[in-house]
């Protein structure tokens, strides 16, 4: 198996990608009022620099939001019927002219999906680990002028229309099952084990990244695209939707501005094949530990494709498919995949 991936400098309000050929976006945008990001949305409108030089904290908002409307109207012109969005976004805390506030950035994007008419379906709260106690905001001990820190992020989830039908028998649809155990983690609404990550960049315009764990794009792809399908990141930043589709074995296409982190992305793909096979094998490894924790014989189907019992008749015909190999193309990248060999892990 091939999966192709296109990376693309340029704005993403004006996307150079086919109607209707996407099946899956993951995607992290600039969070409107997160002061990191000020600069970037000063240079993509004049009028969120008068806003927020007046110290109009609110039209700055509303501003911010207006560009980032281009970009969904976008992503609903290259979804295909079915498609599903996902979109990472943080509220925002700040004090703008002595008021401090949040400015709600899920509300105001789950507003503007279901204005062009997507069905917003349940989303998920992801927040890292973290016991620091230097982080609250406010009057300290005392009421009633004390804050509660905003340490989660929202997953949006919506979608394109109805829901996608499948042929009865679907090999591409069977073969990218999830386990049992996994549906149970990935499906709920509250992620508590993902860990960040280092998002200090080297590069000129920016200190930080604003990148997601790869854990996070990775488990998106997995629960809502098969073998085939095309995912896109209009915001894609470090490039880590496309590293997770490569591994997954799924196609790509994702826009950024900074032609600098594109460039950089290379290095992200130096060990691709064992980053690969480890992500694999972490999988069959914690699928082991749980067969092993409920007997297998409480298990009542065997896999198709590899020596060990699943759960449920829905996963029988789950495969994996490992990376063995990478090569730069005119657009991107080209990756192979052969079937993942679980007796050979080390
Ligand atoms: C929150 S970061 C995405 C981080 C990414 N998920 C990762 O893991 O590295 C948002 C990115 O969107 C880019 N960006 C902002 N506006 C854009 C636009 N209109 N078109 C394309 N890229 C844009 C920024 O340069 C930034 O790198």
């Amino acid at each position: 198996m091939r999966t192709e991936h296109a990376l693309r400098v340029g704005d993403a309000r004006d996307l150079v990608i086919p109607t209707e050929s996407v099946d899956l976006v993951v995607t992290s945008p600039p969070y409107p009022m997160i002061e990191m990001w000020d600069d970037l949305f000063r240079d993509l409108d004049h009028e969120i620099s008068e806003a927020l030089d007046a110290g109009d904290g609110d039209r700055a908002f509303r501003a911010m939001h207006r560009v980032l409307d281009s970009v969904w109207s976008e992503l609903d012109r290259v979804l295909r019927e079915g498609g599903i969005a996902c979109i990472n976004v943080g509220d925002a805390t700040r004090t703008v002219e002595r008021t401090f506030q949040t400015y709600p950035n899920h509300v105001r994007i789950t507003e503007a999906f279901r204005e062009r008419g997507f069905v917003s379906l349940p989303g998920i709260l992801w927040r890292k680990p973290t016991n620091s106690t230097a982080k609250f905001m406010g009057s300290g001990m005392v009421p009633t002028n004390a804050y509660p820190t905003l340490e989660h992020e929202h997953i949006l989830v919506f979608r394109k229309g109805g829901p996608r039908s499948f042929e009865p028998h679907s090999s591409a649809r069977y073969e990218s099952a999830y386990f049992w155990e996994e549906r149970n983690r990935w499906f709920s609404d509250l992620w508590t084990e993902i860990r960040g990550v280092d998002q200090r960049l080297a590069s000129e315009s920016r200190e930080r990244s604003g990148a997601f764990p790869f854990e996070l794009p990775y488990r998106l792809i997995n629960m809502f695209s098969v073998y085939g399908d095309t995912v896109c990141d209009p915001f894609w930043g470090t490039g880590t939707t496309t590293l997770a589709a490569m591994v997954a074995g799924r196609d790509s296409v994702g826009y950024e501005l900074d032609s600098e982190l594109i460039e950089a992305f290379s290095d992200r793909l130096r060990d691709l094949p064992a980053f690969s096979r480890e992500v694999l094998e972490t999988r069959l490894d914690s699928h082991e530990t749980f067969v092993e924790r409920v007997g297998a014989d409480e298990l009542g189907y065997s896999a198709t494709h590899y020596d060990f019992r699943v759960r449920t008749k829905q996963e029988r015909d789950l495969r994996l498919y490992e990376i063995t190999g990478v090569e730069s193309t005119e657009t991107g990248y080209s990756v192979e995949h052969h079937p993942f060999d679980a007796d050979s892990r080390g």
